[in-house]
């Protein structure tokens, strides 16, 4: 509900801003967070994080549940004021001031759609209040993108898991904002929403956007993300591209060698060496290799399993 209240407060304050910002420039940086912390009670949801994201970079935020990450995403896009620190949109301010905020789109974790209204008539809604003149085209054109032009005028409340998810994301963008927050887009949708989702943010990258995207899910930041974030206990552990930090965090390859019955495992940071070097010796029926992933980088960062 909260999300909910956001996104009218972000439209409803954006529409007077949407003109005297039409043509600002874009220059990187796109997204600075300094230091930001915010503490409810006695939890420290995020405890002093910081971030630089460039434009048009697609970046993911990991972390377990708990981690801090709706909080960063709730400070990022105004919806919360941190307790100290400061996020800066595209050199233009903070997301506390209303024009800076027209920049935005916002996904989410808990869908804030209207379940009475049709899929349609919830993106002519939002398209309105962010002052969009004509929007049908650009709504049945969302609709297309999310595969969801054939359920158009169905009531949402009808709608599948999947399907409020993808329309969620619609919502998100439907005022063509040049940074799109997506907190975890993909959470307990089917393998063919899930595609849906990835292609969508591949298309909304290829179209120059900067999006910053929660997820539990490594493989999907190993696809999709230039560069990943990880997260815990309200902290940034380190940031790179995956293979930077595997590289930095993941440990060594396991090669296993099979020789008739018998497996012999070998810790190595070479594992073609160590395979030729295997097969020279002779004998060998069999051979395979495990080389550390995002998950290894997790586990040695934090002690514990990104999914637990
Ligand atoms: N409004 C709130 N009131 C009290 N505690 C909160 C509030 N929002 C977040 N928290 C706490 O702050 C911590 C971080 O929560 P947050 O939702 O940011 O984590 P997350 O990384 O998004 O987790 P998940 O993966 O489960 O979505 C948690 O301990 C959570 O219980
Ligand atoms: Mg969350």
């Amino acid at each position: 509900m909260r999300e909910f209240a956001y996104r009218l407060h972000l439209v409803a304050a954006s529409r007077d801003a949407r003109v005297s910002l039409r043509y600002q420039p874009f220059a990187a940086p796109m997204l600075t967070i300094r230091d930001i912390r915010k503490s409810f009670g006695q939890t420290t949801a995020v405890g002093g994080l910081s971030l630089d994201i460039a434009a048009g970079e697609v970046f993911g935020l990991l972390g377990p549940n708990g981690a801090g990450k709706s909080t960063t995403i709730a400070i990022t896009t105004g919806l919360l004021a941190p307790d100290s620190g400061s996020v800066d949109i595209l050199g233009l301010g903070s997301p506390a001031d209303p024009r800076v905020r027209m920049h935005l789109g916002l996904a989410p974790q808990d869908i804030t759609l209207y379940g009475e209204l049709t899929a349609r008539e919830n993106l002519m809604f939002f398209a309105r209040l962010y002052g969009i003149a004509s929007p049908r085209a650009r709504v049945d054109e969302l609709l297309a993108q999310v595969e969801l032009d054939t359920r158009a005028n169905d009531r949402v409340a009808t709608f599948s898991g999947g399907m409020k998810r993808r329309l969620n994301l619609a919502a998100a963008i439907v005022h063509d904002p040049q940074l799109v927050l997506l907190d975890e887009p993909t959470a307990g949708v089917d393998p063919q929403s899930r595609n849906r989702i990835l292609e969508l943010v591949r298309t909304l990258a290829a179209a120059g956007k900067t999006i910053v995207y929660t997820t539990h899910y490594m493989e999907e930041a190993a696809k999709l993300c230039d560069r990943v974030g990880i997260v815990d206990h309200g902290r940034m552990l380190d940031v790179g591209s995956v293979s930077e930090l595997i590289a930095r965090h993941g440990g060594q390859s396991t090669v296993t060698v099979t020789r008739g019955d018998a497996d012999q495992r070998v810790l190595t940071s070479d594992p073609v060496a160590e395979i030729a070097h295997q097969f020279a010796a002779g004998g060998v029926t069999g051979v395979r290799v495990e080389r550390p992933d995002l998950e290894s980088v997790f586990l040695s960062l934090t002690g514990r399993s990104l999914r637990e």
